[in-house]
């Protein structure tokens, strides 16, 4: 027998995990209850009772959703997950599919639409930006795609989408399925799926939801779902295939059948999530949201630092887009945040690199104390750095 090598090392004594207040686009510092409902024992993934806190989840992203659709469940994946799948499963080759573009994430759909060979459409709008109802709904009734894509909270730029006002209506006249991207929104701002006539929406679970990265909210409407059951080919996909995943988590029949190993420690933090969610209540989180929001953009004028976002109503709650004042060098300011107050603070994404600081409130820290922390780090570090605020901020 060959002997054991040990050139390479195992990792040496207890793991380290030093403290953090994430404020930065998520992860966001994760309740600790369910941090510890994530460390109970674990079951096996068809075990009855595990299967019972699947039902529980589907309920309560019911509640989440807004939805009295019964086809929700958690993909066992990150956000990008839950992207992938709503892609993979409800554009079939050669259909085309309207991409709204105004920041990392539309980029990302249009790339994976055009993997799964759709005939995309990018509909663009400037970084900072969002689309009119009136212009998605000519779009759509101009090119009668299979898919209308759009993203509610744009994180990379800090954009909130709109999707009331009759956009879902027309799709529908058109034909076509909205799909509904709320990875940076879930629990921050309102979403009502069926009364917008939403079709699919995907989230995350490490954002407004606090907890550990690693499972994917998803909904469909019947209407997807009708697309999903009367695809002409299979979805080029094993691992997301909807029409899989549906007969684990009971959509189409009560008896469940294998087709992963679920994630069994973060479904346990899921269904704590949304029994957190339950006992505040929607209201009363997207309120506090809000008010974490607006709480944190007095501070930023006080020290003079303005939104990227131009237009208020396109201001996303939950992750802020804060413009990098001239002459300040925007990386010293987070590695300042982080080593003097082990505050997140995180630079921009894609259009917006360089260009901004985004500070999340989300979940957890949606709440006066984080928010103070976070601008007592801004305090610090642009003062470290000489910034002088403007007159008119000044006092
Ligand atoms: C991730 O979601 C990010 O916005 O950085």
């Amino acid at each position: 027998m060959a002997e054991v090598s040990n050139a390479a090392k195992t990792p040496q004594g207890p793991i380290q995990v030093p403290t953090r207040l994430l404020m930065g686009p998520g992860p966001t510092t994760a309740h600790p209850r369910i941090l510890t409902a994530q460390a109970l024992p674990l079951l096996g993934h068809m075990h009855p009772p595990f299967i019972h806190i699947m039902d529980e989840i589907k309920e309560g992203l019911r509640y989440m959703f807004q939805t009295e659709s019964p086809y929700t469940l958690m993909i066992s994946g990150t956000g990008h997950a839950g992207m992938e799948a709503a892609i993979a499963n409800l554009l079939e080759p050669g259909e085309k599919i309207i991409v709204g573009v105004n920041g990392i994430w539309g980029e990302r759909v249009a790339d994976l639409a055009e993997r799964y060979q759709g005939d995309v459409i990018q509909l663009k709008a400037d970084p900072g930006k969002t689309f009119s109802i009136a212009e998605l709904k000519a779009a759509v009734a101009q090119h009668k795609p299979a898919i209308l894509f759009l993203v509610q909270g744009e994180s990379s730029t800090g954009t909130h989408q709109a999707l009331g006002d009759g956009l879902g209506e027309a799709c529908k006249a058109a034909g076509t399925l909205l799909v509904v991207d709320t990875v940076a929104s879930l629990g921050g701002v309102p979403l009502f799926a069926d009364n917008w006539g939403i079709d699919c929406i995907y989230s995350g679970s490490q954002k407004c939801l606090s907890g550990p990265p690693g499972a994917a909210p998803f909904f469909m409407s019947q209407r997807a779902v009708d697309k999903l059951k009367g695809r002409k080919t299979k979805p080029a996909t094993y691992n997301l295939d909807l029409n899989l995943i549906a007969d684990y988590w009971g959509w189409f029949k009560p008896a469940r059948s294998y087709h992963h190993t679920g994630v069994v420690s973060t479904f346990y933090a899921m269904r704590e999530a949304l029994a957190i969610v339950g006992e505040e209540g929607l209201p009363a989180m997207w309120a506090r949201h809000l008010a974490a929001h607006q709480l944190l953009w007095k501070g930023l004028r006080e020290l003079g630092l303005q939104p990227y976002v131009p237009d208020v109503k396109d201001r996303l709650v939950t992750v802020n887009t804060i413009k990098v004042p001239e002459g300040v060098d925007w990386a010293a300011l987070c590695k300042d945040a982080m080593d003097t107050y082990a505050v997140e603070i995180a630079g921009g994404l894609g259009p917006s690199i360089g260009k901004v600081w985004r500070v999340g409130v989300m979940g957890f820290n949606a709440r006066p104390m984080a928010v103070e922390q976070v601008l007592t780090a801004f305090r610090h570090g642009l003062a470290k750095q000489g910034y002088k605020q403007p007159a008119a901020a000044a006092g």
